[in-house]
């Protein structure tokens, strides 16, 4: 069976349609704005597939007709001839106005998907060569937090992201949920997304940005507004502290060493702001944007070798001894 459909050329189309689950599908709509999308989706899709099967039954039909005639192709009768140049004419209108509904029904149904109402979140996000920042706004300034690679949402509320690009031109996309909107240095993009179900939405940078564009991903969580609450109260608070001799000697290598400069971890001195806000990183389902599980091992892996699980990243090599290792990857991990 394999063999047939590769042979047939399906296969790759057998497995464009078996990834098409929820977790990261333009297909499988939960939200109103992906929703009007996929509805944009299958008019041209279908529209074009009419218009395609037409032009194959004239063209077949014309070849059979033409099946025995002896007359040359160029000797047509002149009143022959008007009549060809009508329907042509005919056909060119048709195409321009298929092309204007379809302008017209994309410039209504993208328009929608960035306007802005009085009760919605906002949340910034900017793209980074390979990371996402977002930062939870708001009027008041003792409500705001920043995390990263993770965009909760509360689920039926419009939440409007702002979008900005911090190097390069990066694209959000989380298929499931909205259409694409670019990230650009310099300029305040808008789109907005709301989830009518819970779930996790895996989301991907889809404009190239260079060598780990593949290992921009993200994920939106959308769950009912109290649980999105709690989860917001607890990413305002700073970091947890503990007893725990290892944890405390991780806390303390952090510190020290280059790992502060570049990090924030709140209610901590370390405050370097390249890097992603790691004050909660324990508590994110995945670490370097997609890359790995947010595990104490990965954790420890991606700090011991970064520039080989993700060649031309910004993170350095620190260099510490297997001690210092498992003790930072033990505070890092503990980060809830
Ligand atoms: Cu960022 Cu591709």
């Amino acid at each position: 069976m394999i063999r047939w459909l590769a042979r047939s050329g399906l296969l790759p189309a057998c497995l464009l349609l078996a990834s098409c689950n929820n977790w990261q599908s333009a297909l499988d709509t939960h939200g109103p704005a992906a929703f009007s999308l996929k509805q944009l989706i299958i008019f041209i899709v279908a529209t074009c597939s009419i218009v395609w099967a037409l032009v194959m039954v004239g063209m077949i039909y014309a070849l059979w007709r033409r099946r025995g005639a002896q007359r040359p192709a160029a000797d047509v009768l002149p009143a022959r001839e008007r009549r060809i140049g009508r329907v042509v004419t005919a056909l060119v209108g048709l195409t321009a106005i298929i092309i204007a509904i379809f302008t017209l029904a994309s410039f209504v149904t993208t328009h929608a998907l960035s306007v802005a109402g009085p009760d919605d979140l906002t949340v910034r996000v900017r793209g980074l060569q390979w990371w996402w920042s977002v930062e939870y706004t708001g009027p008041d300034p003792s409500r705001r937090f920043e995390t990263a690679n993770e965009i909760h949402i509360p689920v039926g509320r419009n939440v409007h992201l702002l979008l900005e690009g911090d190097d390069v031109i990066h694209s959000f996309w989380v298929p499931s949920l909205a259409g694409k909107q670019d990230l650009i240095p310099g300029r305040l993009n808008e789109i907005t997304i709301r989830a009518d179900r819970a779930g996790t939405y895996r989301g991907q940078c889809a404009e190239f940005c260079g060598l780990q564009h593949a290992h921009m991903a993200f994920l939106v969580i959308a769950e009912q507004p109290a649980d999105f609450e709690r989860w917001a109260d607890a990413q305002r608070a700073p970091a947890t502290q503990t007893s725990d001799e290892e944890i405390a000697a991780g806390r303390d290598v952090f510190m020290a060493k280059a790992c502060a400069g570049c990090h924030t971890i709140r209610g901590t001195q370390a405050a370097g702001t390249p890097g992603p806000d790691l004050t909660h990183v324990g508590g994110r389902r995945t670490i370097a944007a997609g890359l790995f599980e947010t595990t104490r091992g990965s954790l420890a892996a991606w700090i011991a070798d970064p520039q080989t699980l993700k060649p031309g990243n910004n993170m350095p090599l620190v260099p510490l001894t297997p001690d210092e290792l498992r003790a930072v990857s033990a505070y890092l991990a503990s980060l809830k």
